[in-house]
């Protein structure tokens, strides 16, 4: 590579789409593997309404690594970026392309420095996993430059050492990310459970009640709560793990009524280890409580669920319909409790149509 020009430039672009967890991740038992302290579920949006989409190039003319996030510049000095990088070029393989004339051999990586352009189409750090679609774009997106061969499980364990949630989005349908037992993280890897055909009546709908940046990060927070929590050992021991059993269980027989109340349970008990935490987090706020009671009321007057509700770390609502006509009927309804441009409206609806995609790329 010495000899060749410094003109040269190769780039990727990935488009990653983001994941709701149904079964939540809230705690670690290791900060810098980013290994959990239970095993989650999630479902993978789909790209066309939350997704990220990153370029990461490499060209000898750069001297440095170098990111930026929405267009503005951001610092990779952080464990989590480097770790990801440092993973990705210990797997990088030989590269060539004879019409360009370019050759990079798998130990010039070491030394060739990448920048990378990433970009939300959705708000950043306002709890709808933008650190999920951001990392497993990443992870994806420099597996593919440095011709990385490993498949996508490999990627989730990498990815996970972004951010927890990113293992998930490396696949479409809904993803089980195994917390593992050992110490090196090797086997805390996503797997698919079913793909994105699976179950494709199901819609999802995003009410964005804040697009706000979060006071307190998933990371502080769930740090906090494990050190401070009395309820957080009993969820992660005691309710967790039979949940995941049952939540696999309904997927798989496509039963709604059991995965709807399993993911507003979840949810809610989330939100309930949060507020045990001192000093408690409130992620949801009024207009998230009120959409709750929308959904409730719904529900009990149909007799069995129309729509299951979760929010993540943040006030935003992700809705999942068991089929269009609910989902219609639950947007007809948040239009008439939150009318636009009223005191209580919502920022913005993101409605998918076939919401459950494919795998990452
Ligand atoms: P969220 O609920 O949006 O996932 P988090 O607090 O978990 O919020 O994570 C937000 C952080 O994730 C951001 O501050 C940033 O460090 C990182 N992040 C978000 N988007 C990207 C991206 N596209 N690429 C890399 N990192 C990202
Ligand atoms: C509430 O994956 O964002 O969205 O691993 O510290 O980056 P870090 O946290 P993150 O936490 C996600 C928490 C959650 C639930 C979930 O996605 O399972
Ligand atoms: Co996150």
């Amino acid at each position: 590579m010495a000899e060749q020009s410094k003109k040269w430039i190769l780039m990727v672009t990935a488009q990653t789409p983001t994941n709701i967890a149904v079964i939540k991740y809230w705690g670690k038992r290791d900060e810098n593997l980013i290994l959990a302290i239970n095993d989650s579920i999630s479902v993978t949006l789909d790209p066309a309404h939350l997704c990220t989409t990153t370029t990461v190039a490499v060209s000898p003319s750069f001297q440095q690594d170098r990111m930026w996030l929405n267009k503005k510049e951001i610092s990779l000095d952080g464990a989590r970026y480097q770790n990801c990088l440092r993973e990705i070029r210990a797997r990088a393989n030989d590269y060539e392309d004879e019409k360009k004339g370019i050759k990079i051999s798998k130990n010039d990586w070491q030394n060739l420095h990448v920048h990378i352009d990433s970009y939300n189409n959705f708000p950043t750090a306002a709890g709808l996993a933008s650190s999920a679609a951001g990392f497993a774009c990443l992870v994806f997106s420099l597996a593919k430059l440095m011709n990385v061969q490993e498949d996508n499980g490999r990627l989730s364990a990498i990815a996970r050492q972004g951010s927890g949630s990113a293992c998930r989005s490396l696949f479409g349908g809904f993803v089980k990310w195994v917390m593992g037992k050992e110490e090196d993280g090797s086997d805390s890897i996503a797997v698919p459970l079913v793909d994105e055909k699976h179950w494709d009546e199901l819609v999802i709908i995003i009410a964005v009640v804040s697009s706000r940046q979060k006071e307190t990060s998933s990371t502080s927070g769930m740090r906090e709560t494990v050190v401070t929590s009395a309820l957080i050992e009993h969820r992660a021991k005691e309710v967790v793990p039979k949940r995941i059993i049952q939540m696999e269980e309904a997927i798989q027989n496509r039963d709604f009524p059991t995965f709807a109340q399993l993911t507003c349970s979840d949810s809610n008990q989330f939100h309930a280890v949060c507020m045990d935490t001192s000093p408690p987090i409130f992620y949801m706020n009024d207009t998230s409580h009120r959409v709750i009671s929308c959904v409730e009321k719904w529900n009990r007057a149909e007799g069995t669920p129309q729509v299951a509700y979760t929010f993540d770390a943040g006030p935003n609502a992700v809705l999942i319909a068991r089929n269009r006509k609910a989902a219609a009927l639950m947007l007809q309804r948040l239009l008439f409790h939150f009318p636009p441009n009223s005191d209580t409206d919502l920022d913005s609806y993101v409605i998918g149509d076939k919401s459950i995609l494919k795998d990452a790329g």
